[in-house]
């Protein structure tokens, strides 16, 4: 396994060894069965050498959905181990662990960490990886969980600025069949994807050990493919409550006042210039050479490149064109732009060992948390579902949008050493938000955003609305450090006072 380097977000080119082929065979997942090539995860897959590309091959999806039946499923219900001493060992935290059936044949996967200090009044934050099809686990055990991975992967550590410091966390894994859930792989786009988690949280806050945090103040945390699930989730959160207010749904309104996207795909007309210009500049150094980058710019502007394609994808295109837009815009630009550097921590050389695997710990617990399938980062299948509509190249801007002008407080976050979803991008799609912030947003500089006198970022506030560049930080931002300060550090501080309705303040 050390022959192969096993990265948080990205199935890596297939560099396959006798070592690596070994553990994959020993470690096939009893959910998916798919080309040796393809069988390494990631948050975004590599297809065919291509990251986020889009396979050619129409019997793969087929022989990827065969899944897991487990007899004793409970649809409308919890299944729930409670506090198996995984993970959080503080003592009289509590958790739980288990599946949310949706139907007797689609399980969705849950862990839940009460907050450490004062869990009946902290507000509830959801997190979600992205992918599509990548587990969030990702973010409990790489990132901002209770513990965290050792640099070997043999175990985890205490994590001092874990995200329940100050509020319970609940990480789901979404769509079925992603990481831990299991069942029917039926959805292949984030409105999809929201109408299900919109069902689990239904089922959640109908159960008697967590109806008590129905009323408190609900937060959606996303990163990577969550610049399309954040917004989409909480547009029909928000859709869902004014239709159970009409009487034309019924439910439980669910409180949402928080939306946080950390490196995010969210509009990718203008996030893919970004890509060219963060390969020729950024603050570590230039990723490719000049012809490299004049090839993708070409492939960019021409009358048939990538700008078209996405352009007619968003003109109402069909699945179609905005799945063919995604595999040339990959294909062209994405991919080649990265050169031999980690797409996920470019001062790296790829791979970059750097979030540890966390595939052995995670199968190692399973049965203590109650977990019935064998985890995997990505869950071909989902993704290539995805791909298949072609969701990765629609607008999601427009639904951030409504979100941000429904009050609900937004901070849009990017590390500053991240290449797949890098800031020159995202920061044109948050200049380009039309919002009642926008003019406040634009009359603003940005001011170093400071964490214990440390200066680790440079930040806006719009009313309700923040955006902040975190400088030394990767894809998975709260797995960084920056100059003096620890691990995750700048990252809770950050999510906390997101958290507690304040605008980022440096401290
Ligand atoms: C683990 O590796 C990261 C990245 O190289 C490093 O910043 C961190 O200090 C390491 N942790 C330990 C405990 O050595
Ligand atoms: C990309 O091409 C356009 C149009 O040909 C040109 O104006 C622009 O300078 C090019 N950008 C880069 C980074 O090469």
């Amino acid at each position: 396994m050390r022959g192969h380097h096993y990265k948080a977000n990205l199935l890596k080119p297939p560099h396959i060894n006798a070592v690596s082929l070994m553990f994959l065979y020993r470690y096939l997942p009893v959910l998916a069965i798919f080309p040796i090539a393809q069988a390494l995860g990631g948050q975004i897959p590599v297809v065919d050498g291509v990251l986020g590309g889009v396979s050619n091959d129409a019997s793969f999806t087929k022989s990827e959905a065969q899944v897991l039946r487990v007899a004793a499923t409970t649809p409308g219900k919890l299944r729930v181990v409670e506090n198996s001493g995984v993970c959080e060992t503080t003592s009289g935290v509590n958790q739980a662990s288990g599946y949310g059936d949706i139907t007797a044949t689609e399980s969705i996967w849950f862990w839940f960490f009460e907050s450490r200090k004062n869990p009946d009044t902290a507000p509830l934050a959801l997190w979600f990886n992205g992918g599509p099809g990548s587990s969030s686990m990702i973010g409990l055990i790489q990132e901002h969980g209770p513990c965290r991975i050792t640099n070997d992967s043999s175990s985890v550590a205490h994590n001092p600025f874990s995200w329940n410091n100050e509020a319970n966390v609940l990480y789901i894994d979404q769509p079925v069949g992603v990481g831990f859930s299991h069942g029917d792989l039926k959805v292949g786009t984030s409105q999809q994807a929201a109408a299900d988690v919109w069902s689990f949280m239904q089922i959640f806050f109908k159960d008697s050990r967590f109806a008590k945090y129905q009323k408190s103040d609900l937060a959606i945390w996303t990163e990577s493919y969550g610049g399309h699930y954040g917004p989409t989730f909480a547009a029909h959160f928000l859709a869902q409550n004014a239709a159970i207010a009409a009487g034309t749904v019924s439910g439980l309104t669910l409180n949402l006042k928080v939306l946080g996207v950390g490196d995010g795909l969210t509009d990718p007309l203008l996030q893919y210039p970004g890509y060219i210009a963060y390969a020729a500049s950024n603050p570590y150094h230039p990723l490719v050479s000049s012809s490299v980058i004049s090839r993708a710019n070409s492939s960019w502007t021409s009358s048939t490149g990538c700008r078209a394609q996405i352009t007619s994808c968003n003109n109402g295109g069909s699945n179609s064109v905005c799945s063919k837009a995604q595999s040339f815009c990959n294909n062209n630009i994405l991919s080649p732009l990265a050169g031999d550097f980690d797409v996920y921590y470019v001062p790296t050389r790829n791979p970059d060992p750097y979030p540890p695997d966390i595939t052995d710990y995670l199968n190692s617990v399973a049965s203590k948390i109650g977990a019935e399938s064998t985890w995997q980062f990505t869950n071909r299948g989902v993704y290539n579902n995805f791909a298949a509509t072609g969701d990765w190249m629609r607008n999601s801007r427009p639904d951030l949008e409504t979100v941000i002008n429904a009050g609900v407080r937004t901070i849009v976050f990017d590390g500053d050493a991240d290449y797949i979803l890098n800031f020159n991008g995202v920061e044109a799609m948050v200049d380009a938000l039309n919002t009642k912030f926008t003019t406040t947003y634009h009359q603003q500089q940005f001011t170093p955003y400071t964490v214990a006198g440390q200066a680790t970022g440079q930040f806006k506030n719009a009313g309700t609305f923040s955006y902040v560049r975190i400088y030394g930080a990767g894809h998975e931002v709260p797995a960084y450090t920056f100059g003096n300060l620890a691990i995750g550090q700048a990252a809770a501080q950050m999510f906390n006072q997101i958290m507690s309705n304040q605008s980022l303040t440096p401290t």
